[in-house]
């Protein structure tokens, strides 16, 4: 078993679904958790008090905006301050509402100066700004391990979600680039490619109660995926066990795919 006591974790929107569970799981194995916020602060705060309070690890939330990828750079800084090394990167962070206007929908509403390059920002652009910092630090400890979120949305077609499900195919591509650059510098680059998940960001979804009944339907385990079943996987992709793991993509979706 990989000792994970000690390393640090760097997360991007961790208050809540899928980051807020990858947090805990992470703390949970005495992993020091340095995570992102955007409008929620106040929980953002009170998430990092609680992790430390349970697991003895320390933990601290920075604000971030992914649409600017610009805020990388001083994120990292800050952290530099905080924590004397950086061992993980997780891109998670998603943006949903008014961003996504025109980049959520059908594919004839689709604005490509609008929400669809906003959508772009967020998953590439945030991947590519935010790894680029975490290897810097990682290159100096002798290696690491980066993971970003992506969704099944890019395998099967899911209505309105045609940005989303382009960008998600993207950003596993660039993982992979990323995963065979970076790899003399013993980092390891991988996608986590989750099904319906029961999150805020998926009740969002102005479809969402079908999109839960079909989901359930199709799982082979009759049931909805929850933010843990995804953080079981981007932990594990980051332990020891997964040495030879580069490049990859794990899709985790409860069966429902292939159904
Ligand atoms: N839910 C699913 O069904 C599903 C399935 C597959 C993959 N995924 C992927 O998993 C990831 C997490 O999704 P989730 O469902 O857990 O989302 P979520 O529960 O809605 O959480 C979104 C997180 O992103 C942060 N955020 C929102 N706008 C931001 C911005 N402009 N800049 C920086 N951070 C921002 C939020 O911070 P604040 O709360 O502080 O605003 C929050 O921490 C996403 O990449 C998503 O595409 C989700």
């Amino acid at each position: 078993m990989s000792d994970m006591k000690g390393k640090t974790l760097v997360i991007t929107g961790a208050t809540k679904g899928i980051g807020r569970a990858t947090a805990e799981k992470f703390a949970q194995n005495g992993v020091n958790v340095a995570f992102t916020y955007n409008s929620n602060k106040d929980a953002a705060d009170a998430i990092a008090a609680e992790l430390e309070e349970k697991y003895g690890i320390k933990a601290k939330a920075y604000p971030l905006d992914i649409l600017d990828t610009d805020q990388f750079k001083p994120l990292f800084e800050a952290i530099d301050e905080d924590f004397d090394r950086v061992d993980f990167f997780v891109s998670n962070a998603m943006i949903y509402g008014r961003p996504v206007v025109g980049g959520y929908g059908k594919f004839m509403k689709l604005r490509p100066k609008k929400g669809l390059t906003n959508i772009y920002t967020a998953t590439v652009g945030a991947f590519v700004a935010g790894s680029q910092e975490a290897a810097k630090r990682m290159e100096k400890i002798g290696g690491g391990s980066i993971v970003t979120l992506s969704s099944t949305g890019n395998l099967i077609y899911i209505e309105n979600y045609a940005g989303h499900g382009t960008n998600k195919a993207a950003v596993e591509a660039m993982a992979r680039y990323a995963a065979v650059e970076l790899g003399e510098m013993g980092i390891r680059v991988n996608a986590v490619s989750g099904g319906p998940i029961e999150t805020d960001a998926l009740r969002a979804f102005t479809n969402y109660e079908e999109v839960k009944a079909e989901t359930i339907k199709r799982s082979a385990l009759d049931r909805m995926g929850t933010p843990e079943d995804l953080a079981g996987a981007i932990y594990f992709l980051c332990t020891d066990e997964a040495s030879w793991i580069t490049g990859q993509t794990i899709v985790v979706d409860g069966g429902t795919t292939f159904r």
